[in-house]
């Protein structure tokens, strides 16, 4: 892929508002999201984050209910929430630790600046863990928990890329109750809160926003070189 191929993509996509409820993904393409999702960078590599794929007509139309009139969570062929861990704990940093040990094939010593980082840090920051009484809560406070978030929409923008370069519509959303979203999901989403969704699928051949042009900031507005 050359370098106009990529903005060409980027050009070419929208957040589309009126979905061809008539067109699926295959099961190729729904997998290959899948993967794109998980491949997404994270701080630390720590991934406080799930991705909740629904195809199920059921269950969108009772999340519909919740989603502001943005007729897309039912019209798609896919709906992805993506959700944020409530918590990280010390054992998803041991985890983490312990994972990268056994994929990489190193000894634990070698990560011990990045040990020290992740337990000395970050739990010194947070003392009010401690004297909550729950002395394991790494990353459960406010300020961490709206880093969680971001970590999200790192994902978020990865996916809309993905899905630029393979011609697959999508529409990011904000529009739409958390808690009622929590609730429907049940146990599905137990520990993570939904913080954006995407909705993903082929746009309808009547939809007026396709044709639109696209409405962006001049480069030098946005772009500083040094
Ligand atoms: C995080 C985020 C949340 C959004 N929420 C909604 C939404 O709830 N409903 C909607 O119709 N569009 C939503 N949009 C679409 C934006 O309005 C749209 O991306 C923006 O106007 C730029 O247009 P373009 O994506 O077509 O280039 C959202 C976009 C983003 C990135």
């Amino acid at each position: 892929m050359n370098l106009q191929d990529t903005i060409d993509a980027l050009n070419t996509r929208y957040a589309v508002k009126k979905f061809d409820p008539t067109k699926k993904l295959s099961e190729a393409q729904v997998a290959f999201l899948e993967e794109v999702l998980r491949l997404t960078p994270s701080s630390f590599g720590l991934e406080p984050w799930k991705f909740i794929i629904i195809g199920d007509n059921d269950v969108r139309t009772e999340l519909f209910k919740y989603s502001y009139h943005n007729a897309q969570v039912l019209d798609a062929s896919h709906l992805i929430i993506l959700c944020a861990k409530e918590h990280v704990y010390v054992r998803d940093v041991q985890a983490f630790l312990d994972r990268t040990v056994r994929i990489r094939n190193v000894d634990i010593n070698v990560l011990s600046a990045l040990r020290k980082t992740l337990f000395g840090v970050v739990l010194a920051r947070n003392l009010n863990a401690w004297l909550l009484g729950i002395p394991e809560l790494v990353f459960g406070t406010r300020i961490f928990r709206q880093w969680q978030t971001k970590q999200v929409y790192i994902a978020l923008g990865n996916l809309i890329s993905a899905c630029a370069h393979q011609g697959i519509d999508a529409a990011p959303m904000e529009g739409f109750h958390q808690r009622a979203y929590k609730r429907i999901l049940g146990n599905r989403a137990d520990g993570y809160t939904p913080v954006v969704l995407c909705a993903v699928g082929y746009r309808a051949s009547n939809d007026v926003f396709a044709s639109m042009a696209k409405v962006r900031k001049e480069k030098d507005e946005v772009i500083t070189r040094i």
